[in-house]
């Protein structure tokens, strides 16, 4: 595995690459990896891909100061898990690589969407603003043909995806494949996060709860659906969210809702803020 840190590395090892005939394939990461991260690589390393991993913790989509700074880091670790697990580039931008100058961000509205009012768009102010102009400039570095995203993100995933569309209907991209990851869990069905590396171990099974509680949700009316998710979610949790939504506009379902919804959650675990959301058939009540 290479390792660059410079745009114009990047851009030859690129070029060696497609001129044997290979497909760019691009797993975005801020570090700290686990087998959810590892399982992208997976569903992308092929023979005809050429695949590349970054690490970029990118201080644009943290709207908590604190939970930047506390962001976990493992580098040399992350470095090795990748290399065995067969990526072909290791890309480490330094800053002034991903944001040259003033950075031209990009805002959920700039590229039509709505998703930056709701869920995570409000709770956490600015943070699709953040992934959007991250997620953009490393496209424009690494020029994918395919790049995969986690599901456990899911509000993300579709912003991408819309943000990827936009692009290309106005001519500003070239064509590029989004790919979903399935989430990863533990045995207990926590999603792995990396922000779970800040968790102690009582705090693990306060978290897992979580999954428990979003389950639970499964063949239920929207109402006692949500009334008893939020039984099941462990006292000390402070909920940000709990919503059952349609999975295209992430607007809540209806309370007569029949068919697939999202059951999407979002909340503390002392100070560490966890997400995770199932798929889920949701009765008619
Ligand atoms: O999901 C993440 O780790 C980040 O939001 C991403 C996509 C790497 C952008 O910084």
């Amino acid at each position: 595995m290479k390792q660059v840190s410079q745009a114009d590395q990047l851009k030859q090892l690129i070029a060696q690459a497609r001129s044997e005939g290979l497909r760019i394939a691009f797993v975005p990461t801020m570090g700290a990896l686990h087998s959810g991260h590892l399982s992208l690589i997976d569903q992308v390393r092929t023979e005809e891909n050429f695949v590349i991993a970054s690490i970029f913790v990118n201080p644009l989509q943290f709207n908590d100061q604190s939970d930047y700074e506390n962001y976990p880091q493992s580098l040399g670790v992350d470095a090795r898990l990748l290399s065995d697990r067969g990526v072909d580039v290791l890309f480490l931008p330094e800053p002034e690589t991903v944001y040259p100058e003033t950075p031209n961000l990009i805002s959920p509205e700039d590229i039509g969407s709505n998703l930056g009012e709701t869920l995570e768009g409000e709770f956490r102010p600015g943070h699709f603003q953040g992934v959007l102009t991250v997620v953009s400039r490393l496209f424009d570095l690494v020029t994918p043909d395919i790049a995969v995203f986690g599901k456990k993100d899911a509000q993300q995933l579709a912003i991408i995806r819309q943000m990827v569309a936009h692009q290309l209907a106005s001519g500003r991209r070239m064509p590029l494949k989004i790919i979903a990851g399935e989430t990863v869990r533990d045995e207990d069905g926590l999603a792995l996060s990396s922000r779970n590396s800040r968790l102690s171990s009582e705090q693990i099974e306060i978290a897992r709860t979580i999954n428990v509680a979003l389950s639970s949700c499964q063949g239920k009316s929207v109402a006692a659906a949500k009334t008893e998710a939020r039984e099941i979610l462990h006292p000390e949790i402070r909920v940000d969210y709990l919503e059952l939504v349609d999975p295209e506009s992430f607007q809540p379902v209806d309370d007569d809702y029949t068919g697939s919804t999202l059951a999407l959650f979002a909340g503390y675990v002392g100070d560490v803020r966890l997400i995770d959301n199932r798929e889920i058939s949701i009765k008619g009540s």
